[in-house]
């Protein structure tokens, strides 16, 4: 018996050129190269150039992506780009990818913070499987810098920039075949303060400085993640045994490590960017997963498992057979 699934086609990423170290954010606030890597992971992350945007890094990851399918923009139906620093207030960063592109169909954003790109893989893949779009391009995509606060040490030391995206297809296969599995996608926002910027458009009519309770954040999100991942694990009618490649959502090497150990899934499995890449927010399990098709970790027939917290918050889970 065959069904309809979104499948995984092509993967791009791009990274900013500048390379911000922990030596270097040493001379800007008191922390050290010592501090954060004991308590995150990170050594560097990147930074977006002036005059370089959410849409400019986009389009990279996008065509790369693209590239990797074997298509162009003619053949994209769908854009859903996850991000929190769009261009503009309006019109949508995707619209301004899909006219890059030369795309059809229908283009938006989509803000979910750093689970914005499980969410997006969640909304397009509805869309495909419902028949409302052919192939999608699911970006998730952030200069996030551009809202840190330089001299807040609790925040600036956490995030970079950086794009990745990814290629769904909507495609007959059998039951064992490729395609997204499940997707489970929560919020609650009884913890919007937590992490949060202090402006937007209709609060105060700036942008805002992010802003975050971090060690409350890393409190909730173990036992949030490990729900996400044990609902999609359970309704895939899998275990974690079953899966070759875990791809989380990169913003702290000891979530990383305690939602891996939790739910017994070792080291060698799980793909971890964060010491360069730091926290890009809705970029970087895009980016994470790019890294490791490129390296040849993830191969076709693998089953991944992506997972994401963020403001919100929001969190959720994707199991996706490659
Ligand atoms: N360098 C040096 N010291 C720092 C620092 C830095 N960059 N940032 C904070 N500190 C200090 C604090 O001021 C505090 O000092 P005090 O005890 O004198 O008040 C001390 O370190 C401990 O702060 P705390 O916030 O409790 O540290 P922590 O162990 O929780 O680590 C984070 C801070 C941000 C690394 C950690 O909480 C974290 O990663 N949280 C999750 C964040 C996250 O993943 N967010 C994104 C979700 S999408």
């Amino acid at each position: 018996m065959t069904e309809t699934r979104s499948v995984v086609a092509g993967v791009g990423s791009f990274l900013p050129e500048r390379i911000l170290t922990n030596a270097e954010l040493s001379t800007m606030v008191d922390t050290s190269d010592e501090w954060i890597r004991e308590r995150t992971g990170i050594t560097e992350r990147r930074v977006a150039a002036e005059g370089e945007t959410t849409s400019d890094i986009s389009v990279k990851a996008a065509k790369a992506a693209l590239d990797a399918a074997g298509m162009t923009g003619a053949d994209i139906d769908l854009i859903v780009l996850a991000t929190t620093t769009p261009d503009y207030t309006f019109p949508a960063t995707a619209t301004q990818v899909q006219a890059q592109l030369g795309a059809g169909g229908a283009a938006f954003d989509l803000q979910a913070v750093c689970s914005g790109f499980v969410f997006a893989l969640a909304t397009a893949d509805n869309f495909l499987v419902r028949g409302q779009a052919q192939n999608a391009l699911v970006i998730g995509a952030e200069t996030i810098t551009r809202l840190i606060d330089w001299e807040d040490r609790g925040t600036c030391v956490l995030f970079g920039d950086g794009a990745g995206a990814v290629v769904l297809s909507a495609r007959e296969v059998e039951e064992d075949g490729p395609g997204i599995l499940r997707t489970y996608i929560r919020s609650d926002g009884q913890f919007r303060t937590l992490l949060q910027t202090d402006g937007g458009p209709s609060a105060t009519g700036t942008v805002g400085h992010l802003r975050m309770q971090g060690n409350q954040v890393f409190r909730h999100a173990v036992n949030k993640i490990a729900e996400a991942i044990e609902t999609v694990i359970e309704r895939a009618g899998v275990t974690a045994a079953d899966i070759d490649w875990f791809v989380p959502h990169q913003a702290n090497q000891r979530i990383l490590d305690s939602v891996a150990n939790k739910l017994g899934i070792p080291p060698e499995r799980v793909v971890t960017t964060v010491a360069t890449h730091g926290n890009t927010s809705a970029a970087s399990v895009p980016l994470a997963m790019d890294v490791a098709v490129k390296d040849g970790r993830i191969k076709p027939g693998d089953l991944v498992l992506v997972e994401a917290l963020g403001g919100g918050f929001t969190w959720g889970a994707a199991l996706i057979r490659v």
